[in-house]
């Protein structure tokens, strides 16, 4: 008897990267000097290049089959952060192999690169086109199939063996000292039809999105609007994953659906070297694999144990 193939996924979130230059006169606003401020004052002993540095070589040095990044890539969604923040991106692959999802930090403002002009909108597995983040969060011909869209604001879904991708955009413009998001009407809509066909192909859906898809989680000023709307729709349909970010905090809950158990993981964000208010860099791996009648998920953690320390293994638990 041949074992089932294993699809492995790597989860990096919040990478706030950490590289923050000047606003341009033309790119000042409120939200940004304040979020510049904060930068200086509090996230820049926090998110280092160096642990940023040590945790993508790590990530390297892992097999894995598809890279998650969900959100928060930035801290002030400038045009020159965005540029070294794609570098860094591209370093892991093709963008066809690698997803992205926007946070509250993508949008501190207009976003060029979310949004270029339509005759400059790239398409899967095609170089950056004007420096762009489409590529990363766009369905592949097999995700459009299956109901997926062409980014950026409505769901989309990529297949990779036998694991649905499916990318929520919950990033939305906030005001001053608030960092909730929103999933649209729409997209809510988008993502139950999706989860239906995906469920009907027999594939394994991961859902990815950058705030916390459940009431409870965070605080109202800073968590997903409708994030009711979404645990019903999830208990609903059912979904075998959740990935997300926002929390810098690892988070592992169950969620009972109608098809069965759905697991919503948090993970931190993949740059703090220095603990003061958050827990320190990790990444997680996501081995999936059929298995009789259901699914087998294992997560194995990879990150730091200590302040500027190495980054360590730290554990492997089957998600049940
Ligand atoms: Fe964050
Ligand atoms: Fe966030």
């Amino acid at each position: 008897m041949t074992t089932p193939p294993e699809t492995i996924l790597a989860h990096l979130t919040d990478i706030h990267f950490p590289q923050t230059p000047l606003p341009t006169l033309s790119e000042f606003s409120f939200k940004r000097f304040f979020g510049l401020l904060n930068w200086h004052l509090s996230r820049k002993s926090m998110h280092l290049t160096e642990t940023l540095a040590a945790i993508s070589k790590d990530v390297l040095s892992l097999p894995f089959h598809h890279l998650i990044v969900s959100g928060d890539l930035v801290n002030l969604s400038l045009r020159n952060e965005y540029e070294a923040a794609l570098k860094w991106i591209e370093q892991f692959g093709a963008s066809g192999d690698i997803s992205f999802v926007p946070g509250n930090h993508d949008y501190y403002g207009p976003n060029p690169l979310l949004y270029p002009k339509e005759a400059m909108r790239p398409s899967i597995n095609q170089a950056p086109v004007g420096m762009s983040l489409l590529p990363f969060m766009i369905s592949d011909e097999k995700g459009l199939k299956l109901g997926g869209a062409t980014g950026p604001d409505l769901p989309f879904v990529r297949v990779v063996n036998d694991v649905a991708l499916i990318g929520l955009n919950s990033g939305v413009p906030t005001p001053l000292f608030k960092a909730y998001g929103k999933l649209s009407e729409t997209s809510l809509d988008v993502l139950k039809h999706i989860l239906i066909t995906t469920q009907k192909a027999n594939l394994y859906r991961c859902v990815i999105l950058h705030h916390p898809p459940l009431p409870g989680i965070t605080t109202l000023s800073r968590g997903l609007q409708n994030d009711d709307l979404l645990q019903s729709l999830l208990q609903e349909t059912g979904a075998e994953l959740v990935l997300y970010g926002h929390n810098h905090k690892q988070h592992h809950e169950v969620l009972r659906t109608n098809t069965g158990t759905c697991h919503i993981v948090g993970t931190p964000s993949a740059s703090i070297g220095q603990n003061n208010r958050y827990e320190l860099a990790r990444f997680n791996l996501f081995s999936i694999r059929r298995s009789a009648h259901s699914w087998t998920t294992k997560m194995r953690g990879r990150g730091l144990c200590e302040n500027h320390g190495d980054v360590v293994d730290l554990g492997t638990s089957e998600l049940v």
